[in-house]
């Protein structure tokens, strides 16, 4: 099947094919209006997905070499998100599903994250614990097969992304967060400060990463001029806590579920250190691993496209009533 992919449901305006797993085309407009805000303004965001989104699909079927007539379903985000940004998607895929006479499938943000992983690994060895963590979730699933999921924990109050992306804002970085303080810490020593490592001893597989941000405000309270004196040495600090802890708490997972194999998805992933932390405790404990390529960590929409052709092969069509969902729950999924 060739499904086109279409995902707004932040900040990015994404189209993408795929046929038959494989990645056709893929294009991702990101929004650089946002940085020197320090963070997303809904109102722009929406504003600009209208803008980006005709010529971002056109140039996703250029790149695969196809005309709309060759496409045989569509399958956009459907929640959660912003929703002036997903309602943009949403009704550009239902109006392009009515002219043309496609199926369109919703498909969960989160589920699509997921489906990064299996595009490039579909024989990725099942059981499998999956952690997605991105800038609204921290999740550690449990996958025992393609379209199944049972959520084994979940982040209390801030997500890691959103850890990254205060803490940056703290220290003066730019936005998004996680990038800049993973170059901010390169050359910096991570012991030489000692954040907490929420929950990591917790006998659950939950996560709380508010009590981190407070920690970094109340140090830069104390010691202002260490945002730029130990710029590298406190931005190596605070991103050890959150990849260790990550970390720490999916090999756990891994451990107790007894999975085959271990796989990341979601902006957070693309994190070097969170990836390295993690390889080192997947290969002495023998499981496989799976950490997508950097383009399919961020938002995209050939994960939105892949697991709509996984629906869309067994039969899945939403139909055109359906709505946008700002809070779609991770259930509309995680169901196994
Ligand atoms: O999955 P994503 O693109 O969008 C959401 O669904 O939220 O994730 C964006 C998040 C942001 O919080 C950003 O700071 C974080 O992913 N991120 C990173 C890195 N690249 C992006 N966090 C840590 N290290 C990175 N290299
Ligand atoms: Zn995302």
């Amino acid at each position: 099947m060739k499904i086109l992919g279409i995902e707004t449901s932040c900040d990015e305006t994404a189209a993408a094919v795929v046929k038959s797993g494989r990645i056709l085309s893929s294009v991702v407009a990101s929004q650089a209006l946002h940085w020197k805000y320090g963070g997303i303004v809904p109102e722009l965001a929406a504003r600009e997905q209208l803008k980006a989104i005709r010529p971002v699909v056109k140039e996703a079927l250029a790149e695969a070499e196809l005309e709309m007539s060759a496409i045989d379903g569509i399958a956009v985000t459907s929640g959660p998100g912003l929703v002036g940004s997903l309602a943009v998607g949403v009704a550009f895929a239902k109006s392009l599903a009515l002219t043309q006479g496609k199926p369109l499938v919703g498909i969960n943000h989160l589920e699509g994250h997921l489906f990064s992983i299996f595009i490039e690994r579909p024989d990725l060895p099942l059981p499998a614990v999956v952690l997605i963590a991105s800038g609204g979730h921290t999740v550690l699933l449990s996958v025992p097969k393609k379209g199944k999921a049972r959520v084994l924990g979940q982040t209390l109050d801030d997500a890691a992304g959103e850890a990254f992306d205060k803490g940056a804002r703290l220290l003066g970085l730019l936005y998004p967060g996680g990038p800049s303080i993973q170059k901010a810490a390169e050359g910096g020593n991570p012991a030489a400060f000692d954040f907490p490592r929420p929950m990591l001893k917790a006998e659950n597989f939950d996560f709380s990463f508010a009590g981190l941000k407070t920690a970094l405000a109340v140090f830069l309270q104390k010691y202002p001029e260490a945002a730029q004196k130990r710029l590298p040495d406190l931005a190596a600090a605070y991103q050890e806590a959150i990849a260790e802890t990550l970390a720490g708490k999916t090999g756990w997972a891994a451990e107790a579920v007894g999975a085959k194999s271990v796989a990341l998805a979601g902006g957070v992933a693309a994190n070097r250190r969170l990836r390295e932390l993690l390889g080192l405790q997947v290969k002495k404990s023998g499981r496989d691993a799976h950490f997508p390529a950097f383009q399919y960590c961020t938002d995209n929409a050939a994960m939105i496209a892949g697991a709509g052709e996984f629906h869309l092969q067994r039969g899945a069509v939403s139909d055109l009533e359906f709505e946008a969902s700002p809070n779609l729950p991770l259930s509309s999924f995680a169901a196994a």
